[in-house]
């Protein structure tokens, strides 16, 4: 192993590929490298990408223009992630210092490709094998998040809604087997981690490959691993959303009560044109198996605006979904077109000012949804686990299970650890956060 060697990486894009980073930089630390934390003292220049949108896509490459000046002192760039996969080797032609380039289904292969990297190789790929069926299942995780310990439980997604690339990017649908998930849970909980976040693009598709669990019968067995407090998931797809992931959460305290269940339309229509494979009845009926749960479960969602032919009625549906279920947070996007989708060729009716508009219309009405969702904290005592700091505003932060924001002050002069837990009373709220006091 030589010694000496540094490398900087910068994150875009979902938690999967927070995540996928963490078991690179394991890579990598194995491989003899040294994270440092600023790009002029690396050897190594490691984007991991995203591709979700138009946006997204070009943050890769103005960072790249950045440090390119770093090339001629001898550093070595390398993309990763899902603009890796998508444009594989024409990032080699945009540019030319870059030196690998590869795509998540490959990261097996990591310490082959280093290896090859070093030994002065220019174009190293990592880009054949979106069809695989293994995972990327290594004891060499680097974790950076020093309360939530992430464990990604599916790879992948088989779904090829029209507007999207991850089928693309990240490829085939595959589960790992729920008895390297729970010891990799066991593994967490004895470093000392109490929250632990399972992840997938459709977390609730999980076939466990040895055909033992079902997903809920999987958070279950998480949430009952000794140590752990609470499990979170994400994301849902509605069309594997089956009710005895409702009745887990019942019956176990440690399973997170928020369910993040992305709908990204209230119109049928719309939803059969983005080829989501539900309707907007099959979505109301799932939530109301949520709404009638014996724990109060907070429901999110994602929303797209402006798919192609979306029509003003259309989109009043989907505003009208939101009054319906109450949700107590959106996340909204512009639909951005993308390389290789079907909806690529749908004709993007909708102007960008209108998408802007739609959006616009959509968050307000969510605001004063979620002013009064959180308004009826008020006065609760929830339990929070602590994040951090704002020293400016003398704040302890954390969440509650809900995965509510919650801001509070202590008696305390000495600030609780993060991952801690503590009792908090509520005694402000906002649309996005509460604050109260530790009691
Ligand atoms: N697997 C998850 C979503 C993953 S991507 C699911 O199926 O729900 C996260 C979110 O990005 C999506 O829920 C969607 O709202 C948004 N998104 C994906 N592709 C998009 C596109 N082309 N334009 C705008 N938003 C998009
Ligand atoms: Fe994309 Fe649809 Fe797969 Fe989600 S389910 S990752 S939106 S293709
Ligand atoms: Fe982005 Fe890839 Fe995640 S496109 S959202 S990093 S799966």
């Amino acid at each position: 192993m030589a010694t000496g060697k540094t490398f900087y990486i910068e994150t875009f894009g979902c938690q999967m590929n927070a995540h996928d980073s963490e078991k690179v930089i394991g890579t990598l630390e194995q491989q003899g490298y040294a994270q440092v934390q600023d790009e002029a003292e690396a050897d190594l220049l490691v984007y991991n990408t995203c591709s979700i949108r138009d946006k997204a896509e070009q943050k890769v490459f103005h960072r790249l223009n950045d440090y390119k000046k770093f090339y001629k002192s001898g550093k070595r760039f390398a993309v990763i992630g899902c603009v890796a996969q998508q444009e594989g080797e024409r990032i080699f032609e945009k540019a030319p210092y870059v030196s690998l380039v590869a795509g998540s289904a490959s990261y097996r292969k990591l310490p082959e490709m280093i290896a090859r990297l070093e030994a002065g190789e220019s174009r190293i790929t990592g880009l054949d094998d979106r069809q695989t069926d293994e995972t990327f299942e290594t004891e060499f995780t680097s974790r950076q998040n020093p309360y939530r310990g992430y464990i990604t439980i599916i790879e992948g997604c088989d779904k090829f809604c029209a507007y999207c690339v991850v089928p693309y990017t990240r490829g085939k649908e595959r589960s790992r087997g729920s008895d390297s998930v729970l010891e990799e849970a066991k593994r967490i909980a004895d470093l000392g981690y109490t929250e632990i976040q399972l992840l997938g693009q459709n977390v609730n598709s999980y076939k466990d490959s040895s055909g033992k669990l079902s997903f809920a019968e999987l958070l279950a067995a998480v949430g009952q691993v000794p140590g752990i407090r609470r499990v979170r998931f994400t994301t849902s797809h509605p069309r594997d959303f089956t009710k005895d992931i409702v009745e887990a959460i019942d019956a176990y305290d440690t399973l997170c009560d928020h369910v993040h269940l992305p709908v990204q339309s209230g119109s049928s229509r719309v939803l059969r044109a983005m080829a989501r494979e539900y309707t907007r009845d099959w979505y109301l009926e799932r939530i109301a198996w949520m709404k009638s749960a014996r724990r109060k479960i907070s429901i999110t969602t994602d929303i797209i605006v402006g798919f192609p032919g979306e029509t003003p009625a259309e989109f009043e549906e989907t505003v009208e979904l939101l009054n319906e279920v109450q949700y107590d947070g959106v996340f909204g996007f512009k639909y951005s077109p993308r390389p290789n989708t079907p909806a690529l060729v749908m004709i993007d009716s909708i102007s960008e000012a209108e998408k802007s508009l739609r959006l616009q219309v959509l968050l307000d009405r969510q605001r004063e949804i979620q002013r009064v969702n959180y308004d009826k904290h008020l006065g609760e005592t929830l339990e929070v686990m602590v994040e951090g700091m704002n020293p400016t505003r003398g704040q302890v932060t954390g969440r509650s299970s809900q995965n509510k924001p919650v801001n509070f002050t202590t008696a305390s002069p000495i600030a609780p650890a993060p991952g801690s837990y503590a009792r908090v009373k509520v005694t402000k709220t906002f649309p996005n956060s509460l604050a109260g006091e530790a009691v």
